[in-house]
């Protein structure tokens, strides 16, 4: 757990099974992710550009399940989710089970500027459309992933979480939902208050995992409320993900990483890997972890 002042900035590749091959590929995605999304803060960016910029990164890289490396839907196709909420007014925009997009967390920063919070399916395909989105078919995005190794009903979301110099917060997600799910599922990530949440006065949260048990939970919306009554970040997540198996059963795990108004940056897990890179104004360069027991061994600092 890090204290912070100036600005701060913390990414994850998501919750998921181990796999010893995509390690370096994990460390590396979450490193240039929490480098782009922290030029923004230094450069005195806005917590929200930061985020939006750290997942994008995060889409374009094939080894996570968001954007270009989202796994396929029960009928072979490819439906992602994405969120951001702005500290500074609540303000949120989200997508659902959207299709044809390269980055869905830019159609997300899109809709923030209409009065809808989330759209889904064949409506946010089309709102991304109208607004110059460049869309690609469901045969050219599958033709473009480089498919990672994911196992079938795996589940795992980026999502990046920031705090800016001048004291905003934001939260963003982005996935391609678990693999081989129905058509039309959608789970925690583009749900303010399940995957996500961010209020300046408080903090802001976001959430990897079983994204049904996230929502049942509402995972983000706990936090806040623990926030709010002055509990540590990081002891706040990891109670919360430590719900997930009794109310979703022993298959459901997950992570989180969130950062306090004062800049307190806390992260937890209880999935085999979940890739975080952080990296404040006070540090020297990004922190690097696959799992939190690293961290307590000093990590892989670069
Ligand atoms: N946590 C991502 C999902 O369940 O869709």
């Amino acid at each position: 757990m890090a204290q912070s002042e100036g600005w701060s900035l913390i990414v994850h590749g998501g919750a998921k099974p181990w796999d010893p091959a995509e390690e370096q590929a994990n460390r590396d995605g979450v490193d240039q992710a929490v480098r782009a999304g922290a030029a923004v803060l230094a450069a005195g960016g806005s917590a929200l550009d930061a985020v939006e910029t750290a997942i994008r990164t995060l889409e374009d890289l094939p080894i996570f399940n968001a954007g270009r490396g989202s796994v396929p839907n029960q009928a072979g196709g490819i439906e992602m989710c994405a969120g951001l909420m702005d500290g500074r007014d609540l303000s949120a925009g989200a997508v659902g089970a959207i299709r044809e997009v390269r980055n869905p967390i830019g159609v997300a920063r899109l809709l923030m500027a209409e009065k809808e919070v989330l759209l889904v399916g064949e409506g946010a395909t089309r709102f991304a459309k109208d607004k110059g989105v460049p869309l690609a078919s469901q045969q050219e995005l599958l033709a473009e992933a480089e498919k990672h190794a994911a196992t079938e009903g795996q589940h795992d979301t980026v999502g990046a979480v920031a705090l800016d110099q001048a004291g905003n917060l934001a939260a963003g997600t982005s996935t391609g939902g678990i693999n081989g799910q129905k058509v039309g599922r959608i789970g925690d990530s583009p749900l303010p208050g399940g995957g996500l949440y961010a209020d300046n006065h408080i903090g802001a949260v976001c959430f990897s995992g079983d994204g049904e048990t996230i929502t049942r939970l509402a995972l983000a919306g706990r936090i806040m409320a623990s926030l709010e009554d002055g509990e540590d970040v990081e002891k706040a997540i990891a109670k919360s993900v430590a719900k997930l198996p009794g109310t979703g059963g022993a298959e459901a795990d997950g992570g989180g990483i969130g950062i306090r108004k004062d800049g307190q940056i806390g992260w937890a897990h209880n999935s085999p890997m979940f890739a975080v890179g952080m990296l404040t104004s006070r540090m020297s360069g990004p922190a690097v972890y696959l799992h939190k027991s690293e961290e307590a061994e000093g990590g892989a600092r670069r």
